[in-house]
């Protein structure tokens, strides 16, 4: 399974009404303004995640909103011009939902998403406010499927637990996903659906270090790990990635391996990210496993933990990379 790859689920049904104006056949080729994102965030959260979200928003080029659950007026005024515009998602009414106050503003968001009625749109494409984005591969992804159709792209859980915890294939985690414009259309009026968060906890450089080849779309849950680059904070370290990815954002941290035969060295670099090198011959299925440097999500959970193998960290030298 690729780790990072976005699974892609298309509804048996196609749309019946043909009244949107997204379904008229696509001529021109999905681009960047075709994508409408929605960020959920809060008043509290803001501060401290705005320059994840500035890591990937390009003012006047993505087109989107930041859903907040209070006006924050109060807190931050002027909004700047370098953040998107946010909107104060509406109030929860039924006390029976307080316990899942924080999934149903996921959903509820898609919803509000979707009335703020921007013309000329394909996808939405909804986050939270501690993912960072890489835009430009996302567009080339979703411009290879048909928006005309219900699609929704996601990506489950690295880990075992949360997917047999919550039925993912309804699963509308922070991480990013996809919905093309009639399946928004049609979830915005009829919303209820499972939910689970998607991550790992602690040092994640082992699984970034071991990206398959194919294009990254998203990393969520950036406060809950270390920081990418152990020796920048967590905003300068997004910012960091972010310079490799304008540099070549469709082979960003994929790995390459290579060998030195002469003296029996074994290389691995993540585009952008990493080089790790071995002071032996590796065989590629041994280097394709990402080293466990990272914690599950959920901790209460037996092994197996993860949706794919890993291999253990170690102090042997001629199995730890340095
Ligand atoms: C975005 O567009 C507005 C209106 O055209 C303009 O005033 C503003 O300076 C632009 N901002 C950036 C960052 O280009
Ligand atoms: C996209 O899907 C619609 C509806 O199924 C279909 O009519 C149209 O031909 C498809 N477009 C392309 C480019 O495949
Ligand atoms: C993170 O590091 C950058 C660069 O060193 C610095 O400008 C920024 O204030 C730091 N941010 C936090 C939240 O400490
Ligand atoms: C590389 O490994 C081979 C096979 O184990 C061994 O015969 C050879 O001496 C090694 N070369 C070096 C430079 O260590």
């Amino acid at each position: 399974m690729d780790r990072f790859a976005f699974f892609k689920l298309k509804w048996p049904l196609s749309p019946d009404n043909a009244t949107s104006s997204a379904t008229a056949t696509p001529t021109d080729p999905t681009g960047i303004s075709h994508i409408v994102f929605g960020v959920v965030s809060s008043v509290n959260t803001w501060e401290r995640r705005k320059s994840y979200v500035e890591s990937w928003w390009r003012p006047n080029v993505t087109r989107g909103y930041i859903f907040l659950d209070r006006d924050p007026s109060q807190r931050f005024h002027p909004w700047p011009s370098s953040s998107p515009p946010f909107r104060v998602n509406e109030p929860i009414k039924s006390r029976r939902d307080s316990r899942y106050v924080s999934q149903i503003r996921i959903v509820r968001t898609i919803m509000e998403t979707f009335m703020q009625g921007d013309k000329d749109v394909r996808w939405y494409v909804m986050a939270d406010d501690d993912t960072i984005l890489f835009v430009d591969n996302l567009v080339e992804v979703l411009a290879k499927y048909n928006h005309t159709e219900y699609f929704y792209i996601g990506m489950n859980s690295e880990c075992v637990g949360s997917n047999v915890n919550f039925a993912f294939e309804m699963a509308f985690g922070g991480a990013g996903y996809a919905l093309s414009y009639p399946l928004a259309e049609a979830l915005s009026k009829k919303l209820d659906g499972g939910f689970h968060q998607i991550d790992l906890h602690g040092d994640i450089s082992g699984l970034l270090s071991a990206h398959p080849q194919s294009p990254v779309l998203s990393l969520h849950h950036i406060d809950f790990v270390d920081p990418i680059f152990p020796s920048m904070n967590r905003s300068a370290s997004v910012n960091h990635l972010m310079e490799a990815a304008k540099v070549d954002h469709s082979r960003l941290l994929e790995q390459t391996i290579c060998y030195q035969r002469k003296n029996n060295w074994s290389f691995s670099t993540s585009w952008g990210y990493s080089t790790h090198m071995y002071e032996n011959i590796h065989p590629r299925s041994f280097l394709l496993r990402p080293v466990e440097t990272f914690k599950p999500w959920l901790r209460n959970f037996k092994p197996p933990l993860y949706m794919f193998n890993t291999r253990s960290l170690t102090n042997d030298p001629c199995e730890a990379p340095s």
